[in-house]
């Protein structure tokens, strides 16, 4: 780096607040990876001296140079499923996913993660390094060494390329999670668009149509009957602007799994599935600040909450043609926050037995209400700690053999959670194992030293050919706040 740059990056840091800097490299960590995107797929259709390739050859030489002024040598990374520039991840939206998603397939084709810009560029370089980017051979043994000593043999020097961290012997194949963890993914923000859809209709009195959320949890059911589990590590992946829809999905996913693990038919987790994400349809009629009321509500307040039971059951009757699975849906609305012990809402009486599925819904929206940011809560509770609490403390509340199951869904350590190891690295739950509910698998976040890494996938539940003994264990349930640890980042 020479002087003159130095002296740039350090004045241009000095102006900025810390969040301003983080915030203005983001900004142009996207335009940045938006624009590697579009110079590769024009490379793609026109050679690199064609005219077509100007434009984007000159937009990205420019936002390097910006960047390389302001920070100095900088990165931009694919680190899971999500692109970084340095140590900041880019937001994904609707407009960057494609580009992001298209840039990230192509740097693990090349067993890239990514490159490190080194310097300023010049048109010749860039040029040069597209050539060389597209004529990878992405069949070779190592495509990583053969790009990297073709582009230092065309003394191609301030577009360093990183290797992807190999996974280490003992390890889940990363590539084949990755792969089942796209289709757990898309199943799930489809399910929220399609909860979405149903809650604001009903909201706005217009005719709601269920075909799309039935769909929706036809793939769920599908995905969790083939033991597809990453989709229980989604639900702790708590989005505060569309909480309200995702809480639906989550405590869908989860009934299913639970309802799974009791062994209900196919069907009956469609309509356990259903049921679940219309249980809050009643909440659409209260007003946005009563819900995010960050403090204690008022008598009137707490009526109009504990009527959104009896609410939802009028909106669902209003379902075009009421058949079996809405009266399912209705019982299930009017009774998900009874309580087992008839301590909860609406006051019936302790006469009323709870169906099967209220049981199951109540144990699973506690269990995901309690683990979310909520406005009146300052940290949530961690799935581990949330699942102790209902085992303890609001043991009455539940059926207890329901509760049993439950833990047996989500395992002692459910995903979400921080764990220290035994080998004094911290980890996150990723998915349970349904043989060992003590063993989970876990992705490696942070070394002995607690510096952040990108560690393996590990499965606890593992052991050496012909051992007794585990390979690695778990000491105890983290504060992921205390250590720093960004579960998003890890189950994203
Ligand atoms: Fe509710
Ligand atoms: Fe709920």
């Amino acid at each position: 780096m020479t002087t003159n740059a130095v002296r740039a990056a350090v004045s241009q840091r000095q102006q900025d607040s810390p969040d301003a800097t983080v915030q203005r490299i983001v900004v142009q960590g996207r335009t940045l990876a938006m624009q590697l995107c579009v110079l590769v797929r024009t490379a793609r259709i026109h050679d690199v001296g064609n005219v077509a390739f100007h434009g984007p050859l000159v937009n990205f030489i420019e936002t390097v140079d910006q960047l390389y002024t302001a920070e100095g040598e900088f990165k931009l990374q694919a680190v899971g499923d999500y692109l970084y520039i340095n140590q900041s991840r880019l937001k994904v939206d609707g407009s960057s996913y494609a580009s992001y998603q298209y840039l990230i397939d192509e740097f693990r084709s090349r067993g890239l993660s990514g490159f490190s810009f080194t310097g300023k560029l010049t048109p010749p370089e860039v040029k040069k390094f597209v050539r060389l980017f597209l004529d990878v051979d992405c069949k070779a043994s190592d495509p990583y060494e053969d790009f990297s000593t073709a582009l230092t043999k065309l003394s191609v020097e301030h577009l360093v390329p990183m290797r992807t961290i190999v996974p280490q012997s003992g390890t889940i194949n990363v590539e084949e999670a990755r792969d089942s963890r796209k289709v757990a993914k898309r199943t799930f923000y489809r399910a929220i668009e399609a909860t979405k859809t149903v809650m604001i209709s009903a909201r706005d009195h217009r005719p709601v149509d269920l075909r799309k959320a039935k769909r929706a949890v036809q793939s769920i059911v599908d995905l969790i009957l083939n033991e597809e589990f990453s989709l229980l590590g989604l639900t702790a992946i708590k989005n505060h602007d569309e909480y309200t829809f995702q809480h639906c999905v989550n405590v869908s996913i989860l009934s299913i799994s639970l309802g799974q693990r009791l062994g209900l038919s196919k069907k009956m987790l469609g309509e356990l599935g259903v049921a679940a994400i219309l249980h809050d349809l009643g909440k659409a009629t209260i007003p946005g600040w009563v819900l995010n009321k960050p403090g204690k509500l008022t008598a009137e307040e707490w009526k109009l909450m504990t009527d959104h039971p009896v609410q939802g059951v009028k909106m669902i009757s209003k379902l075009r043609g009421l058949n079996d699975l809405a009266l399912r849906a209705m019982v299930v609305a009017f009774e998900h926050h009874l309580n087992v012990d008839a301590s909860g809402y609406p006051k019936i009486g302790d006469r009323l037995e709870m169906s099967l599925f209220s049981k199951i819904v109540a144990i699973v929206d506690c269990f995901d209400a309690m683990t979310a940011h909520r406005s009146y809560r300052k940290t949530p509770f961690t799935p581990y700690d949330a699942l102790h609490h209902m085992l303890i403390v609001n043991r009455e509340k539940f059926d207890p053999l329901l509760m049993k199951a439950f833990v047996n869904t989500v395992g002692m350590y459910p995903a979400g959670t921080a764990v220290l190891l035994d080998t004094n690295e911290i980890g996150v739950v990723v998915a349970h194992n349904a043989h060992d509910i003590f063993r989970p698998k876990v992705k490696i976040v942070a070394d002995r030293d607690r510096k952040k890494v990108d560690g393996a996938l590990v499965d606890l539940s593992h052991r050496e050919e012909g051992s007794e003994t585990y390979s690695v264990g778990i000491v105890s349930a983290l504060s992921p706040e205390e250590y720093n640890v960004n579960i998003a980042d890890v189950l994203g």
